[in-house]
């Protein structure tokens, strides 16, 4: 049986083959326990020195900045409960953005139950968050502004460099959620000037369940799961070493190959763009026209249910509508509705992501599928 064409990147990435390949022998045999003084311990330790380093190397930082965790939402968790518990004296106020990942919005909605207040950020209609904005929220109980690098739903990418500035210029700390954008785009931590930045490895080719945070230098986090001392005392627990290789060698390859990757996921992305556009009236295309993800395409067909338009193509074709980590159901997006997209095209809007085994042939057939099934809904 033929699987559907999978142009759901932005969901989840398939293990890329080097990435298997540097797990097998832990699958197999390297089995020790990396804090153990026997030489099992040996192999599997050099392991996670080798993939702090690749991590490190991706995001320009210093191996000893980077903590491994269960992924993505493990890290914005971390972050900002982290850093809440260890600024509590010197404030409680907290800047996010309205269209952060339910794994940033979640945790602010628990701080705010424990004595935080959070300012949730507007965004524009091509769901960019604008700095003057974020000025204007600062007050002088702010301890950290988070505001993700790309959103997941869109692609929109945010001006992170220049919100960091003005968090740094007045003591805040920035951290910005790059699950979606490691890997995909550039992500030097000083570049981009922040103080703390989740990763999360099934987005880039390595297995789901783990992940990184990077704490810069010098930036003071309470510990965040506390137990036998494993991550220089910050996250307790026997090493994910598996899962830990799997990581490394995906930002390895990643960062190795990232402008070939970029283009790749482009010109796909591009080409199922400009096919719909060519073959259908109303339809238009969310995120910004610039400042978007190479691989990301959000994709609004006027009148339409998204969930009955992703059932007709669901044999030949896997997309989702709205946020894949929690769509079982279509309801207008938090991301669109903060975008303030009209209900007549947000209701009808799927999204497409490519990535780097994506082939011009299955976007052509992609493409036929999609465009008989919206004619056919349409009739
Ligand atoms: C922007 C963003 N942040 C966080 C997460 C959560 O990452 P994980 O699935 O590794 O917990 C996701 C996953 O979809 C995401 O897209």
């Amino acid at each position: 049986m033929t699987r559907p064409i999978y142009l759901d990147y932005n969901g989840t990435t398939p293990h890329a083959p080097e990435v298997v390949e540097a797990m097998l022998p832990f699958l197999q045999t390297e089995f020790g326990n990396p804090s153990s003084s026997h030489s099992y311990g040996l192999r599997p330790k050099r392991a996670i020195i080798e993939s702090r380093a690749q991590v490190a190397r991706i995001l320009g930082c210093s191996p000893s900045e980077v903590l491994f965790t269960s992924g993505g939402t493990e890290s914005n968790n971390h972050a900002l409960k982290s850093i809440g518990g260890s600024r509590y004296a010197k404030g409680t106020h907290i800047i996010t953005s309205s269209i952060e990942h339910p794994a940033i919005l979640e945790v602010c909605r628990f701080m705010e139950n424990h004595g935080f207040t959070i300012t949730l950020l507007p965004v524009d209609a091509d769901g960019l968050v604008n700095p003057s904005d974020v000025a204007a929220a600062i007050r002088a109980d702010t301890i950290m502004i988070s505001i993700m690098h790309a959103n997941n739903e869109v692609g929109t990418v945010q001006p992170i460099a220049e919100i960091a500035k003005l968090a740094r210029q007045r003591g805040i700390l920035m951290h910005t959620d790059a699950a979606q954008s490691v890997g995909k785009i550039p992500t030097s931590v000083d570049y981009l000037n922040v103080d703390l930045l989740s990763v999360a490895g099934h987005k880039a080719y390595a297995p789901k369940g783990i992940g990184a945070l990077y704490i810069r230098e010098g930036v003071e986090a309470e510990m965040f799961c506390h137990g036998a001392g494993q991550e220089n005392g910050r996250r307790a627990g026997t090493e994910n070493v598996l899962e830990i290789v799997g990581l490394g060698k995906a930002c390895e390859v990643a960062g190795a190959e990232m402008a070939m990757h970029i283009d790749k996921m482009k010109n796909m992305r591009d080409r199922l763009e400009q096919g719909l556009a060519a073959a259908l009236n109303d339809i238009r295309f969310n995120g910004h026209r610039k400042h978007r993800l190479p691989n990301t395409s959000s994709v609004s067909f006027r009148g339409l249910e998204a969930n009955r338009l992703l059932e007709e193509i669901g044999p030949y074709v896997a997309a989702s509508a709205g946020a894949a980590c929690h769509a079982d159901h279509v309801e207008i997006s938090h991301v669109l509705k903060a975008m303030r997209v009209e209900q007549e095209w947000a209701k009808g809007t799927l999204r497409f992501s490519t990535g780097r085994f994506t082939t011009e042939d299955e976007i052509d057939r992609a493409l036929e599928h999609i465009v008989a099934a919206v004619k056919r809904l349409r009739r």
